[in-house]
């Protein structure tokens, strides 16, 4: 099949840029002496992530419980939620427990008390690690608080098997240089060393320190301490990405097929990719980037005449600067802002080599938001 054969939008995957991508990245986690554990939220769908384990990841990240219980179903033991999931999830989290390795996160102690009693009246253990809000805030533990206070406290609680400390450095995203977001690398790292050793000198061991965020991989993996990486967004990349440098577009593994449906003026054309395929998300990152996606050209460069200024939930209306040779009917492909919104909208995805479509993926976890 080819892409010309399927009616649009579609969202298309790049075979050998996701294999570039998942390759170089876990080359650079293995060469660092870190595992990597993907987030699966980019993609949704287990057959990729079995490519990450296939190699060298040590096991996936979920976010919800819904996302875990399709992964689990598919055969996955090693399943880490860097979320914080409430207590109320314990049955549906015991009943995964079953099947696989799981591990939570704890910023609260009402919440964790939760947690601790409902492993402690199964007679099930949790694995679960200490969040710490390394400037993001959002969620964490407040590293200027009482850190080791909380820590102590969760170590004492029976039911939980306190592993180590876990954070993300979102904040990353609002980066205005090279140098700031490699501030924020190092400074991640140096918040949560400092607090496992004090820790330490109080008695408690924590063996894991865990990261995760695509900007700031490529400085995470210079700095020492870190035993865990769990990017998710690297697998596909997004134009937020190449505007904050951690990509190129030639790296964008992810692009939506969309057909000019109307120009209705000179300067002003419109794609059947709405908000309800590219999403509203803005490109944020150091390098400026209005507009919702980039359009390339027939050698897949980006158009920089055509800006998708508007979005309606089925329409995308480009502004055209100058000429363009583009007519109702013909395809473009668009690299998204954020390239794991768009993959939660769609039912499927086309594993694409050139034009040629070599695979249908279905996203099995979509929707899962419970
Ligand atoms: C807790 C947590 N860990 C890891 C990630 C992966 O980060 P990225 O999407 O930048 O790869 C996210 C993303 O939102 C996250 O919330």
């Amino acid at each position: 099949m080819r892409l010309e054969d399927l009616p649009t939008p579609q969202v298309v995957i790049d075979r050998r840029r996701l294999v570039a991508n998942m390759d170089r990245v876990q080359q650079l986690a293995s060469a660092a002496g870190m595992q990597l554990r993907p987030h699966a939220k980019t993609h949704k769908s287990p057959i990729v992530a079995k490519w990450q384990l296939d190699r060298g990841a040590s096991g996936i990240c979920c976010a919800k419980v819904g996302e875990a219980e399709v992964f689990v179903g598919a055969g996955f033991d090693s399943v880490r939620l860097p979320y914080p999931v409430h207590p109320s999830n314990a049955p549906r989290l015991l009943a995964l427990m079953d099947y696989a390795a799981l591990s939570i996160i704890v910023d609260h102690l009402e919440v964790a008390h939760g947690w601790s009693e409902a492993m402690r009246a199964a007679g099930r253990t949790l694995d679960v690690l200490v969040k710490v809000d390394v400037g993001f805030h959002r969620c964490g533990i407040d590293p200027k608080g009482d850190p080791i206070g909380f820590i102590r406290a969760i170590a004492s609680m029976p039911g939980l098997r306190l592993r180590g400390l876990l954070s993300h450095a979102g904040h990353g995203y609002q980066a205005s240089s090279e140098e700031q977001l490699c501030a924020v690398a190092r400074q991640e790292v140096e918040t949560l060393i400092d607090i496992r050793d004090r820790a330490a000198a109080s008695g408690i061991a924590l063996d894991e320190i865990s990261v995760g965020a695509t900007p700031t991989l490529r400085f995470s993996v210079r700095q020492l301490g870190i035993t865990e990486l769990r990017p998710g967004n690297y697998v596909y990349f997004d134009r937020t990405q190449v505007a904050l440098g951690a990509a190129t577009f030639d790296d964008c593994a992810l692009t939506v097929l969309a057909t000019v449906v109307s120009k209705p003026a000179k300067d002003r054309m419109v794609l059947d990719s709405g908000s309800k395929t590219l999403t509203n998300d803005q490109a944020r990152g150091i390098t400026r980037m209005p507009g919702f996606g980039a359009v390339l050209d027939a050698n897949g460069r980006v158009d920089e005449t055509l800006t998708i200024e508007r979005l309606s939930e089925e329409h995308a209306t480009v502004r055209v600067d100058g000429l363009t040779t583009l007519e109702p009917g013909d395809r473009v492909r668009i690299v998204p802002n954020h390239a794991c919104v768009v993959s939660n909208l769609v039912d499927v995805v086309r594993l694409v080599e050139g034009d040629h479509v070599v695979d249908t993926l279905p996203i099995t976890a979509r929707g899962r938001i419970t």
